[in-house]
């Protein structure tokens, strides 16, 4: 196979379930999913950093796993559940983990949030105990250049503990 089978003028069909609706699109063959998302869905809350791995901006909701989503191609969503921040706070999943966020000011520029907070709800979800030095090493893929990580451990950490507690009452 040569370069040129690969190139921007190949296309794939998907159909994926984006933010619970489904999505029938023609995708460019070499396109990423955050690009997919942003430009061709509008889907502007996922960010682009680094788009080799590096910074988790571009986190996303990949049949409900963290996923970069520079790293992953448009194609390869066909038949896959996809959650952005735009349909995780429209559905109120991640409504306490945003209160949290804004109680303890664990957003500046706000440019890593939605993949921070992505990550963040991958990990609450998994409703297990965890300290604060396992919250960090779970965020540790998620780079944030302004709030020095304190608050937004702290954050998480308070959305796990009144979890918790909503578990056990
Ligand atoms: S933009 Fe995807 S990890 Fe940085
Ligand atoms: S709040 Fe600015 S990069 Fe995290």
């Amino acid at each position: 196979m040569s370069d040129s089978d690969f190139d921007d003028k190949t296309f794939v069909d998907i159909n994926a379930i984006i933010n619970g609706k489904p999505v029938n699109a023609r995708v460019k063959s070499r396109q990423h999913l955050a690009d997919f998302l942003r430009h061709e869905l509008e889907l502007t809350g996922t960010h682009l950093g680094c788009e080799h791995g590096a910074c988790g901006a571009c986190t996303v909701m990949v049949n409900g796993g963290a996923v970069r989503g520079c790293l992953m191609l448009a194609a390869q969503a066909d038949g896959k559940s996809i959650d952005t921040i735009e349909g995780l706070s429209v559905s109120g999943k991640i409504a306490d983990l945003q209160k949290a966020f804004i109680e303890a000011n664990a957003a500046q520029c706000a440019f890593c949030t939605s993949g921070m907070l992505l990550t963040a709800y991958e990990l609450v979800s998994q409703d297990r105990p965890c300290t604060r030095d396992d919250i960090r090493e779970y965020i540790s893929g998620n780079l944030c250049r302004c709030t020095g990580y304190h608050a937004i451990v702290d954050a998480i950490s308070s959305v796990m503990e009144r979890r918790s507690a909503d578990r056990r009452a």
